[in-house]
């Protein structure tokens, strides 16, 4: 192990925009982390169609301790560390399913949906004394968001929307159904999982623009094809031009960490349905014509508000899919995809948008393992005591402030030129912040820094 002799606000510089490979493979800093970034922060952890009905469960993560999330008898939605209270034992062995309590395969501890010890087989009375309303499963804070499931540890930590600090709105956006209506979202099908040698926060960060043209050039320039098989843009510029974004489109952060990409709406903004992408699937084009007129009239301009919010810590979204980096020690990262979909479309729209998915983000996809191979390869190049020495660049529009706070256009955060580093070095200030704050008090964001 090699000993860290910076601050946590040295081995990220704000003011040089470097930031210290230690972060991404030192085993002190990563213990550090898992107490001080995933005990405090509110984390992702499902959305309630995996959960629709009272006793549906399903497996979820907090870092790298495992939970499930419940739905009990009255409604509600539970957390629970998902590790007997007896002798420590994985309590739930299966991803999914319908249950009223939750046996232990050890010596039989049965726990019910709200995590509370309700029963102890064959102990012949040898727990008379034990109080058994102290022994149920751990329980965190939990919170529901348009259908997204959050949970913390801290009982301290402020609610989930204080801890979006503005960014509600972007997130909104994203858990909407084409229609604009609220709950109009589902997961559909199950989870894409994956693991892979690179520190957690690797991919975290949106966004990071200016490596699009090159680690996904093959796959416009080569290939030709999109994720429906129809092609892409193509010709002079090539991939580069397919990357670049619309010229309003910007890197938004917010001081509490949260990151993304913005393009700005306007009236002028084409019917989603009638994306070059989908020419080769009427169903869909179809489908998100109508819905999209939907959108319009409830939305207004903000209909086509095209956005990926980041969630401080490992949270992210690429289109209308969710993926939550995992930590499993400091060199590996399991990363989770939710796929979502219109609670209401037609089977068929499911279908295609289930092969779309595929295509685009399953096992054998076309984008992500171009990703997974740098995301890789910089780990295995970093991790030498030679290489730890020298930081890392985020010095792109280094010094040049925010082009303008909420007002400008009418929506909330930091925006800066899509290619910039700023919303890296707000993810790592504040993941800086969070590693050397003592409790959330220190953790509040001022108002002068937003
Ligand atoms: S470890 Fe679970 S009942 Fe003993
Ligand atoms: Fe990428």
């Amino acid at each position: 192990m090699v000993a860290i002799d910076r601050t946590m606000q040295k081995l990220v510089d704000r003011n040089e925009g470097t930031v210290s490979r230690e972060i991404f493979c030192n085993q002190d800093v990563y213990d550090q982390e898992m107490q001080r970034v995933f005990l405090r922060s509110w984390l992702f952890v499902g959305h309630e169609s995996q959960v629709p009905k009272p006793g549906d469960f399903v497996l979820s993560r907090m870092g790298e301790e495992a939970v499930i999330v419940t739905r009990d008898k009255q409604n509600r939605v539970h957390v629970l560390l998902n590790s007997c209270r007896h002798r420590g034992n994985k309590l739930c062995l299966h991803d999914r399913g319908k249950s009223k309590s939750f046996t232990c395969s050890f010596h039989g501890w049965s726990y019910d949906s709200t995590g509370a010890l309700v029963a102890l087989p064959y102990h012949d009375g040898g727990y008379s004394e034990m109080a058994k309303e102290k022994w149920g499963l751990a329980s965190a804070r939990v919170e529901t968001f348009e259908g997204s499931i959050w949970a913390t540890w801290d009982k301290t930590a402020p609610s989930f929307v204080d801890y979006l600090g503005g960014s509600e709105l972007y997130l909104r956006t994203q858990l909407l159904g084409t229609d604009g209506s609220e709950d109009g979202a589902e997961v559909l099908g199950g989870l894409v999982k994956w693991r892979l040698g690179c520190n957690w926060k690797v991919p975290c960060p949106d966004v990071d623009r200016s490596h699009g043209w090159m680690t996904h050039k093959s796959l416009s320039d080569a290939f030709g094809v999109g994720p429906t098989g129809f092609p892409v843009r193509r010709g002079e510029g090539g991939g580069q031009r397919a990357y670049a974004g619309s010229p309003r489109t910007y890197c938004v952060a917010f001081p509490e960490g949260h990151t993304m990409g913005v393009t700005i709406p306007s009236d002028d903004d084409p019917n989603w349905g009638d994306a070059g992408v989908w020419a080769d699937k009427p169903v869909i084009r179809e489908y998100l014509r109508e819905k999209y007129e939907i959108r319009k009239r409830r939305l207004g301009t903000m209909a086509s508000l095209s956005v990926g919010p980041a969630i401080f810590p490992n949270e992210g979204w690429l289109g209308r899919v969710i993926r939550i980096m995992h930590p499993q020690g400091p060199l590996s990262t399991e990363i989770w995809t939710y796929f979502f979909v219109d609670r209401d479309a037609p089977q068929e729209v499911k279908d295609a948008l289930s092969f779309y998915y595929e295509r685009w983000y399953g096992p054998g996809g076309m984008t992500q393992q171009d990703d997974m191979e740098n995301w890789y390869n910089l780990t295995i190049a970093s991790k030498g005591p030679m290489a730890r020495t020298l930081d890392l660049n985020y010095q792109m529009r280094l010094s040049e402030p925010p082009i303008h706070g909420p007002s400008r256009f009418g929506l909330p955060g930091l925006f800066t030129p899509l290619y910039s580093d700023e919303n890296h070095r707000r993810f790592y200030q504040r993941w800086a912040e969070f590693m050397e704050a003592k409790d959330w008090d220190e953790l509040s964001v001022r108002e002068s820094a937003k």
